[in-house]
Order: C-alpha cells, then sequence, then structure tokens
C-alpha cells in the first residue's frame, strides 16, 4: 500500500482520494481552503455525492484517510496527485494559476523524490512545463505522470470504481509502475501512453461527448419540423455498435463545469497552432442555441412573456448534484427575467445556491408550491421527483396546464391522456388549445 497526498479537494481530487483510500492506501487530502478542511476533519462532504459522506468516515476511522491545509503534512508521500481547478479565463483558454501554486509549494515541501500525478485538466504540453518548473526548484528528482479523470458528477464513486478505463501517460517507466500499482485494486483496464497524449485524451473525450449531444440536439429540431420522435431516432442509432446508445439523449443542451469549459479550451487549443477547429465551434454553437430554445418556445407560444406566471422545474445541470455551472437553467431565468415574467423556481438539492445568484426569482419549498397559479412550466433537470410527479397535477395546480419538458421526463402515450398542452424535445408537440401553433400537432 501507497502513502498518498491529493492537493486539492474539488470533486476529483476528494473523490479520487477517499477511493484510493478505500482501496487501503494511506491517503492525506490537502486544501488551501482551511473552511473545506475544518468541515473534512468534521466527517462533512462539502460537495454533494452519492455515498461520498460514509466513505469519508469510515476511512477516516479505519486512520487511513485524513485531512490537512499544510503541505509539511504531505512531505513523506511517494505520489502526489494535483486535483486543483483550472477555471476558464476569458478567452476560453485554461487558468493554470492553481495548478503552478500547488507544484511551487510541492518543490518547497519535499524532501524526497516522488511521482507527480496531475488529474487536473490541463492543455497539451502543461504536465511536461510543470515537471520542468518543479524540478528547476528542488534537488529531488520527479517524475511527471499525466492521469486525467473521467468521472461524472454524481456518479462520481462508481466511474471511479468501475470506470472503462484508466489513461496514465509519461515518459517514464518507473512512473508509470508506480501509477499501475496504485490503481491496481480497482481492476479496471489501464492504457499507457506518452504526457501530451494523455492530456490530449481527456480533451478530445470530452469534446466527443459534447459533440454526439450536440448532434442529437439538432437531429431533435429536425425530427420536430418533420414530425419524427428523437427517441426512437438515438434508440435506432444506438444500436448500431459503432454508434453506441449512450450520450444520445437530447435535451437542453450540456452544461456542468467540463463540456463547456473543456469544448472552449480545445478550440482555444487548436487555435494556437493555427488549426481552426470548424466542427468543435459549431457543437458549442449549437448548444447555445439548445440552452435558449425553452425561452424561444414559450415565446413563440405566447406573443409576450411580460407579467407571465412561469414555474421552473430544476436548475442543477443534471441530476445528482447542486451543481450549477453553466447549467441551462441559468441562461433560462436570466432571460425569462429580461422577458419581463414572474418566476418561480424549485430544485430538490440546487436552491440555496440558486437564491444568490437570483434574487428577483421566489423559490417553493415543493413541487406542488412552485406548480400553483402557473401560466407556463418547464422541466430544466430531470429529477426523479419530476418524472414521478402525476401529469393531471399540472392540470389541477397551475393556472393553464402548458408544461415544456426540456428533458422528455414523461412517455407521449401518457401525455396523451391528460388533459396538458405539453410541449418536449424533438417529439410531436401535444394538446396545442390555442392559435398559432408551436411546433407540429401530434
Ligand atoms: C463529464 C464527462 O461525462 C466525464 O467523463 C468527465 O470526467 C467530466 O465531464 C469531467 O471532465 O470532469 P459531467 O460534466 O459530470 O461529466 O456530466 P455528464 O453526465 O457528462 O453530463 C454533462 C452534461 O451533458 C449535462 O448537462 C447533461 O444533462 C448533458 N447530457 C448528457 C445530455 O444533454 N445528453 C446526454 O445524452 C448526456
Amino acid at each position: 500500500m501507497k502513502k498518498i497526498a491529493v492537493v486539492g479537494t474539488g470533486y476529483v481530487g476528494l473523490v479520487t482520494g477517499v477511493g484510493l483510500s478505500h482501496i487501503g492506501h494511506e491517503v492525506t487530502c490537502l486544501d488551501v481552503d482551511h473552511e473545506k478542511i475544518d468541515l473534512l476533519q468534521k466527517g462533512r462532504s462539502p460537495i454533494y455525492e452519492v455515498s461520498l459522506e460514509p466513505m469519508i468516515q469510515e476511512n477516516q476511522k479505519q486512520k487511513r484517510l485524513s485531512f490537512t491545509s499544510k503541505y509539511e503534512d504531505i512531505q513523506e508521500s511517494e505520489i502526489i496527485l494535483i486535483a486543483v481547478g483550472t477555471p476558464q479565463q476569458t478567452d476560453g483558454s485554461a487558468n493554470l494559476t492553481y495548478i503552478y501554486e500547488a507544484a511551487e509549494a510541492i518543490a518547497q515541501t519535499i524532501n524526497q523524490g516522488v511521482t507527480v500525478v496531475v488529474k487536473s485538466t490541463v492543455p497539451v504540453g502543461t504536465c511536461q512545463d510543470v515537471k520542468n518548473y518543479i524540478q528547476a526548484k528542488t534537488p529531488f528528482p520527479i517524475q511527471m505522470v499525466s492521469n486525467p479523470e473521467f468521472l461524472r458528477e454524481g456518479n462520481a464513486l462508481k466511474d471511479l470504481f468501475e470506470g472503462d478505463r484508466i489513461v496514465i501517460g509519461s515518459d517514464d517507466r518507473k512512473a508509470i509502475q508506480t501509477v499501475m500499482e496504485m490503481y491496481a485494486p480497482f481492476d479496471i483496464p489501464m492504457m499507457t501512453t506518452d504526457l501530451a497524449s494523455a492530456e490530449m485524451i481527456k480533451y478530445a473525450s470530452n469534446a466527443f461527448l459534447a459533440t454526439k449531444i450536440s448532434f442529437i440536439n439538432e437531429i431533435s429540431s429536425i425530427c420536430e419540423k418533420v414530425g419524427a420522435n428523437v427517441e426512437a431516432v438515438a434508440k435506432g442509432m444506438g444500436m448500431d455498435r459503432r454508434i453506441g446508445s449512450s450520450f444520445l439523449q437530447a435535451g437542453i443542451g450540456y452544461g456542468g463545469s467540463c463540456f463547456p469549459k473543456d469544448t472552449k479550451a480545445l478550440v482555444q487549443m487548436a487555435g494556437n497552432v493555427e488549426h481552426q477547429f470548424d466542427l468543435l465551434e459549431s457543437v458549442i454553437h449549437v448548444n447555445n442555441k439548445q440552452q435558449n430554445k425553452i425561452v424561444d418556445q414559450m415565446k413563440e407560444r405566447c406573443g409576450s412573456l411580460v407579467g407571465k406566471r412561469i414555474t421552473i422545474l430544476g436548475l442543477a445541470f443534471k441530476p445528482g448534484t447542486d451543481d450549477l455551472r453553466e447549467a441551462a437553467s441559468l441562461v433560462i431565468l436570466d432571460r425569462l427575467l429580461r422577458e419581463g415574467a414572474f418566476i418561480t423556481a424549485y430544485d430538490p438539492v440546487a436552491m440555496p445556491r440558486a437564491k444568490e445568484k437570483f434574487p428577483a426569482v421566489t423559490f417553493a419549498s415543493n413541487v406542488k408550491e412552485a406548480l400553483a397559479g402557473a401560466d407556463l412550466a418547464a422541466i430544466v433537470t430531470e429529477w426523479d421527483e419530476f418524472k414521478e410527479l402525476p401529469l393531471p397535477l399540472y392540470d389541477e395546480l397551475m393556472n393553464e396546464p402548458i408544461l415544456f419538458d426540456g428533458r422528455n421526463c414523461y412517455s407521449l402515450d401518457e401525455v396523451r391522456e391528460q388533459d396538458i398542452e405539453y410541449y418536449s424535445v424533438g417529439r410531436p408537440a401535444i394538446g396545442y388549445r390555442k392559435s398559432a401553433p408551436l411546433t407540429h400537432k401530434a
């Protein structure tokens, strides 16, 4: 078993650190945020992630997992994982300030040779630069590894323990061996390569998944116009193993801390080497359009939205998380407020974060309260709570039961049995009652 340090206790660092302690390693997680460390030392998780908190507590009890803000406490580590944030700068490129702060602190602290493993998503070439940076400041030998993460928020522990692959990039065979030993208990296929290719695998993977989503969203818009059903189309496409069925769910566009940031960073990176990444630029453009689509549809349906009471169900960028970063809900709330609508919103976990951003929005304490008296409603995040909400409630509670389902939470058959006007993504509209239809009627 190895002595491991993880620098940065965000989603990636915390989940990876906790998971590595769970398979028996001795792990110290470090963060410069004292409040976060205080919370973690008490066994509390600063992020909402299924099963994470009990796993933190269990491994603390077994004395395999500890938390600190002091670099001296990780001096004896054989492996140091860097998992700090690389936020987006205004030009779309990744901000590497936190990476270099961690590199500086590592260089100042270590008193023996160490394998440094970069888990943060960093532009191609960064790991080599960071290695040179640390090595120039310490006499102890540094072995550098790029080991990108493929964890989905809300599914992170499962992805860690049952991932499709572990990518290990390094020009140092001993470092590759060390990291392979560290991950061996997970029993996941490992792929080894050089530093630059490992860094690129991460961007290319996220960009490809984002491309699949924008592709199916474009198909969904055409489906709406020609009377096809995007769910059937995606199913038929996905049965071809070369295409695969995952990430073909049409919706209101991708959000979160990864796809929007990484796609823009890759366009920027390509531009730096004078390559115009036309395809990825279109993927981003389609996503922006998709995030705005529900508001466009509401305007098309109602004309002006001034004074309309509109309920937004779901704020998080996807279910299973309270993360609002780049969520479609932010675009939708912002636009609806500018259109002069009165908004009530409800989300099972993301409301505390949204309240700070949108003082003009009313936040309901449950879904029924949110729908009461509304003129229009929109489902923005596909929480189970909304998928399981009985359809007759919309008619009972709303002023008029007009629902825009941005996540196709209901089957068309069940909707057809209700007295409801229903618009979803890439499927025929149902129950249209007024003039000027929005899309094709069922
Ligand atoms: C994504 C990747 O899936 C992970 O493999 C990667 O490690 C992570 O980014 C990262 O770079 O850290 P995540 O952002 O947590 O993970 O979320 P996803 O589950 O991939 O969803 C991203 C967005 O795409 C969500 O807004 C979701 O609603 C949307 N989506 C996803 C669709 O609209 N349709 C789909 O079929 C799938």
